[in-house]
């Protein structure tokens, strides 16, 4: 098929996620028809360097052949199997070795599929948890700007009101605290006197506290210092409150060490991790838990299954997705990913600096792998960032900003004169700017 015929038989049948379809009146879409390291590459042999790592899942570039590999050999031996009452190799190798890499204290594994269903599970663990102790407690409590994803508990928790207002007749309660609205320690410190005050009016009716560590991505990329969440970690005990912290876009290395809240040596009760967990190559997603939590659901099964987690996905722990999951992990590992990034995260500030005195660009930040920008000076009916969004198209990169807040994270195997390459196609978004 051509990319003609693509673009018209996918408008036929296809409602795309977060997009008004109507904008595809004019609007062209990209089919893509392979991926190879950064690139995507259409129908005409255009390609496209991914600069936002396909909504941020893919770590270890397209097409990778040693990920490609395991999940063709584990094709041939096992492609699903249900994992309640039943389990498989993979499975078990993926919980030992994250169970070994997270922060300590996280011991148990539950596995699910998308980040989403992840952050379900946390919020239900978290308050069932208080349930099975014989406590009711009503509220979760979330940061202003957060993003947990597009389920009813996720949005519920989110604070996007561009996703979650016409729902918000159905959403479960949620107290929202300030978040640290930069990478100073002053903000850390005002947005934990916040929350203190927060915890302290809702005593023993707080389930649990859920955190984006260190950047709050869907929320205009926030960065923010990561003594906050040490200080959280802290009020969190002190208030007998759970932790839920949402590495699901983080994790994995995008913030310099393999997971965030690793920066502030903090162990939360529940860490939840998806997209760079199979490396962007399968759905997939756990939630890691402290024996704390497990303890409380190891019991005996009573005849109303009230202390019974009964949760489960269909495709949970899938064993092609698990094999994605152990092949990136030892790519990561074999290949030093963590280490090489340095030199690029150190690239990436150095060319950022070729932004600091163009006019409309404003606060500009960096977190590891991740980079950007607000762009200045317009109206939000202006649409800027659709307008940067074709631009960049134009210059082979694909770049999707948020509203105004243009972004880079990458894949990590991005060299440096494709970090150049956005870079130029940066610059001259914003010099075309008028
Ligand atoms: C921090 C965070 N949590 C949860 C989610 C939801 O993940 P999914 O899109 O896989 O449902 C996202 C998605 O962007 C996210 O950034």
């Amino acid at each position: 098929m051509t990319n003609e015929n693509l673009k018209n038989e996918d408008l036929k049948y296809i409602f795309h996620p977060c997009t008004q379809m109507k904008d595809h009146e004019r609007l062209p879409l990209i089919p893509i028809k392979k991926g190879y390291g950064v690139y995507l590459e259409d129908f005409d042999g255009n390609k496209y360097i991914d600069a936002i790592s396909s909504w941020w899942v893919n770590t270890l570039g397209h097409g990778n052949k040693f990920i490609n590999d395991k999940i063709k050999a584990q094709l041939d031996t096992l492609e699903h199997v249900l994992l309640a009452g039943f389990t498989h190799e993979p499975a078990i190798k993926l919980a030992k070795k994250l169970v070994e890499l997270t922060p300590d204290g996280l011991n148990k594994v539950f596995f699910a599929d998308n980040g989403s269903s992840g952050i379900e599970v946390a919020l239900k663990m978290a308050f069932h948890y208080y349930a099975n102790l014989g406590e009711k407690r009503e509220y979760f409590v979330s940061l202003s700007g957060s993003y947990h994803g597009e389920t009813i508990g996720a949005l519920s928790v989110s604070d996007m009101g561009l996703y979650k207002d016409v729902y918000n007749p159905i959403l479960i309660k949620t107290l929202r605290a300030k978040s640290p609205k930069n990478q100073t320690i002053k903000e850390a410190n005002d947005a934990l006197e916040d929350m203190e005050k927060l915890l302290q009016n809702n005593k023993n009716n707080i389930i649990s506290v859920i955190v984006e560590p260190l950047v709050q991505c869907a929320g205009n990329m926030n960065m923010y210092h990561k003594s906050y969440l040490y200080g959280l970690e802290k009020l969190c005990k002190k208030y007998d409150v759970l932790l839920i912290a949402d590495e699901v876009a983080v994790g994995f290395g995008r913030t310099g060490k393999l997971f965030a809240c690793e920066e502030a040596e903090i162990t939360p009760d529940f860490m939840v991790l998806s997209k760079g967990l199979t490396a962007g190559y399968l759905p997939l997603s756990v939630v890691m838990l402290s024996d704390k939590i497990y303890d409380v659901f190891y019991c005996p099964y009573d005849i109303n299954g009230v202390k019974s987690f009964l949760h489960s996905h269909s495709y949970t722990g899938n064993p092609l997705s698990v094999t994605a999951s152990l092949a990136g992990i030892e790519f990561l590992e074999k290949e030093n990913i963590l280490s090489k990034n340095k030199e690029t995260i150190a690239f990436i500030k150095e060319q950022s600096k070729r932004l600091e005195n163009l006019k409309f660009v404003s606060n500009i930040r960096q977190q590891g792998m991740i980079f950007a920008f607000d762009i200045v000076g317009f109206k939000s009916e202006d649409r800027v960032g659709l307008k940067f969004y074709e631009y960049a198209l134009k210059c082979g990169v694909l770049l999707r900003p948020l509203g105004n807040v243009v972004y880079f994270m990458p894949p990590y195997v991005i060299k440096k004169d494709e970090i150049i390459q956005v870079f130029d196609c940066i610059v001259g978004g914003i010099l075309e700017l008028k």
